[in-house]
């Protein structure tokens, strides 16, 4: 499955099982998500493009690689993919942000809209979609798809954990779109959680229940 990146680094694994733990409370859980997301950030912008420039260090010139300036946005899905942001800019601060907010109606599952705020240039930049969870996949599919009716043409999946079932969708739903995770998990239980999980991740961030 060419598009699934799966990070199994062992800081992530290790910071995952916490998240896991259903007795890790609200501030680590923030905490750890967000350093979840720096970790696999490193590994989710390994193509980005570089160039030479010429530099003096204190003891020669030198040619040197930088970025070459592509732009970026993160778009993360509200709520929980809010959690995920801070972790990414520390790396990238210069990326904007563009916020869809989806919440899954509990009877459905189906996603519903609420909230959309991009920047103005996002059908030229290279995007990241940020959200914790990918469960049956549809409110990763609706936000994916709501990209590209901008126009948006490169655009990558961030999820800490995924189902085999959400994984499917995406790959059917968007084939072009490269899916980046640091676990993928059994199965969805009947109210559509993923087992074993962490529970709801936007509850477990913002402290909600
Ligand atoms: C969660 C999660 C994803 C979605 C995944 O959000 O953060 O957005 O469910 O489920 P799916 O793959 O079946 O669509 P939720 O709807 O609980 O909203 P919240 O982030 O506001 O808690
Ligand atoms: N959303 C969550 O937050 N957790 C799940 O297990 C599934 C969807």
């Amino acid at each position: 499955m060419e598009n699934l990146h799966v990070l199994n680094h062992p800081l992530l694994q290790h910071k995952l099982s916490i998240l896991r733990d259903k007795n890790t409370g609200v501030k680590d859980f923030r905490e750890i998500v967000a350093e979840i997301a720096t970790l696999m950030c490193y590994e989710a912008t390994r193509d980005l493009p570089l160039m030479d420039v010429e530099i003096e260090t204190p003891v020669a010139k030198a040619r040197v690689k930088v970025l070459a300036g592509k732009k970026l946005a993160l778009v993360p899905i509200l709520r929980a993919g809010l959690g995920m942001v801070d972790g990414i800019i520390t790396l990238i601060p210069s990326a904007k942000v563009g916020h869809i907010g989806l919440y899954r109606d509990p009877d459905t599952l189906e996603p519903v809209e609420y909230y959309c705020k991009m920047p103005a240039d996002i059908s030229e930049r290279d995007i990241i979609i940020l959200d914790p969870m990918l469960a049956t996949g549809g409110s990763a599919s609706a936000a994916i798809q709501f990209l590209k009716n901008y126009e948006c043409k490169s655009i990558k999946l961030m999820n800490i954990i995924a189902a085999p079932e959400g994984i499917r969708r995406i790959q059917t739903d968007h084939p072009d779109v490269d899916i980046f995770c640091a676990a993928v998990d059994d199965h969805l239980n009947e109210h559509g959680y993923i087992v074993p999980g962490l529970g709801d991740a936007g509850d477990r961030i913002f402290g909600t229940k």
